[in-house]
């Protein structure tokens, strides 16, 4: 097990600055995921660790040994791509042991490693069926098999299962987090999706326009981004967001049509008369049909049955805020509702810096 550090790396393709001072350390052992918008600068993080672009500054180490200047095939870590990469005049028995059969290994070795690689990724029944007579998903896993099969230094994944359709993506996504619990390599995972991010990594990073904005387990990140980037792009539906203004003799928060009682202890973190956006997660806005004591009164916009619950899009004069309601309420178009949000869930950002304000 390898650990992976960049160190201040910098990159720039033309004028577009791809790769900011990032800086990132990867454990031994450790699954961690890069989530970011597209064009933020993942696929060029991950070729820079594998070798496959230099930075224009900065270092990558593993276990401690600055191998920058190093060539990919010296760094020996594996990388699965979304388009799997294949050998279509191959078949799978031989894409998988393409990377033993270029070192040259015994046959009889090569034989056990793609044996069991198959048989681990279900894939033993399809050992010589060409590339383009399997699934999407079957492709997928051949493509990881022979990641596997050597036995890397690292993982290097780059969106691996963004062309799967929905339900076969959950399944891999599972699969993968069991894959490298069992074999225990660093991995590095990037992805724009947010579940594949907040499910599969032990930390997560998240990362915009080529800077890191925020690191730290899963739930924390999503509990306590750091801030309106973070809060914003992580969660489906997102954070509701309100700006608005701090009142400290009304211990009120303000936005147009909203106000929230903030007694007694948001009003630490705050200063009086501020600018700063309110967030709330859907999850942590409560809903009723009946006027309730002290909550916002709306209508209904839409509202979206998932089967588990319901997706409620309530208009409060000009915001619009979702929320998550039970299943058993079905609400008609316009309806007239209240809100509350959860007093212990309010997230407060600095309007203008946008950074989070924690006590
Ligand atoms: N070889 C290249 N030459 C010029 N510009 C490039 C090159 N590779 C990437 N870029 C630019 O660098 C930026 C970051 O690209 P990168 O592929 O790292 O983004 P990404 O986060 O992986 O995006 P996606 O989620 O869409 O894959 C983009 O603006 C892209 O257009
Ligand atoms: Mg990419």
């Amino acid at each position: 097990m390898i650990r992976i550090q960049l160190e201040h790396l910098d990159k720039h393709f033309g004028a577009t600055h791809v790769l900011c001072d990032f800086s990132l350390d990867i454990n031994p052992g450790e699954f961690l995921v890069l989530l970011g918008p597209s064009g933020c600068g993942k696929t060029t993080c991950l070729r820079t660790v594998a070798g496959l672009e230099q930075p224009d500054a900065g270092c990558v180490l593993l276990d401690d040994r600055d191998v920058t200047q190093l060539e990919p095939r010296d760094r020996d870590m594996a990388m699965v791509f979304q388009s799997y990469a294949l050998y279509p005049h191959l078949d799978v028995f031989e894409n998988i042991a393409f990377p033993l059969r270029v070192r040259k290994l015994a046959v009889s070795y090569v034989e056990r490693r793609v044996k069991e690689a198959a048989e681990r990724l279900g894939l033993a029944a399809l050992l010589r069926r060409r590339p383009r007579e399997l699934s999407g998903g079957q492709r997928q896993r051949v493509a990881l098999a022979r990641a596997i099969v050597r036995q890397p230094n690292a993982f290097l994944f780059d969106e691996p299962l963004s062309n799967l359709d929905a339900k076969l993506r959950v399944e891999m996504r599972a699969e993968l987090k069991r894959l490298q619990h069992d074999l225990g390599v660093t991995s590095l995972y990037v992805t724009h999706d947010q579940a594949e991010a907040m499910t599969l990594g032990r930390r997560l990073a998240v990362m915009k326009d080529g800077v890191l904005e925020q690191i730290g387990p899963p739930e924390e990140v999503y509990s306590r981004p750091a801030n309106l980037f973070v809060a914003g792009f992580l969660g489906n539906p997102s954070m509701n967001f309100f700006p608005g203004r701090v009142d400290a003799a009304a211990r009120a928060f303000a936005s147009e049509g909203i106000a929230v009682d903030l007694s007694p202890e948001p009003m630490a973190r705050l200063t009086d008369g501020a600018s700063v956006t309110l967030g709330v997660r859907p999850e942590n806005v409560e809903l009723d049909r009946q006027p309730r004591d002290g909550w916002i009164p709306g209508r209904v916009y839409v509202s979206e049955a998932m089967g588990n619950e319901n997706l409620v899009v309530v208009r409060v004069g000009e915001h619009s805020l979702t929320c998550r309601a039970a299943p058993e309420m079905q609400l008609d178009f316009e309806s007239p509702v209240w809100v509350r949000f959860r007093p212990d869930r309010l997230h407060f950002f600095d309007t203008s810096t946008t950074k989070a304000l924690w006590p």
